[in-house]
């Protein structure tokens, strides 16, 4: 952890991180050890939108259908730009509405985490709280939504940090090296 403050003399930042991704690139993760490092306060979307609703993703996609939930995330993020030195971790597709990226990059610097369908489909086969992926689990599947929402994150993301193979600290500093170069 101070290996990653170290990398900005334990300056934090005057701006939120928005962490974007598909499911399971491990938004949730960074985003809690970028808190911890540089004392931000952090939001986790789902989460806060699962509180506020009180009932799982899984039941409000079912309850509500799925525009119920993206509306719920716009207007979470329209909220939090009132904000600055959060990081935010978003749902994995909130990225996906146009409207949502501007709300992104009016206080935050966007930063997409990546990792190959092997990977993700690793990371997320035991959870059963992903309605999108509920009985569609395989990395074939997980490829084929991935290729369809890729030019989406792109387009969004101010920088991109690929996590195969690598830990979560190694995420970090990665992440914290590049917002730093930004600043220059
Ligand atoms: C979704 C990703 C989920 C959650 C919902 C929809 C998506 O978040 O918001 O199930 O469309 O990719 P995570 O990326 O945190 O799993």
């Amino acid at each position: 952890m101070e290996s990653v403050k170290a990398l900005r003399n334990g300056k934090s930042f005057d701006y939120n991180i928005v962490l974007i991704g598909f499911m399971g690139t491990g938004k949730s993760t960074i985003a809690e050890c970028l808190s911890n490092c540089f004392d931000m306060k952090k939001v986790e979307m789902d989460q806060e939108i699962v509180n506020r609703e009180g009932m799982s993703i899984a039941d409000i996609f079912s309850v509500h259908g799925e525009e119920y939930f993206r509306d719920a995330e716009t207007n979470l993020l329209k909220e939090m730009q009132s904000e600055k030195n959060v990081v935010i971790s978003c749902g994995g597709g909130t990225p996906l509405r146009d409207v949502n990226v501007q709300e992104m990059k009016k206080n935050g610097k966007v930063v997409l985490l990546t990792a190959k369908p092997e990977t993700i489909y690793e990371r997320v086969k035991d959870d059963h709280d992903r309605p999108l992926l509920e009985n569609n689990k395989s990395a074939k599947f997980i490829e084929d939504m991935l290729l369809k929402r890729q030019d989406k994150y792109l387009a969004a993301a101010d920088i991109i940090v690929e996590t195969d193979g690598k830990s979560k600290l190694e995420i970090c500093k990665d992440i914290v090296s590049a917002l730093t170069a930004l600043e220059k």
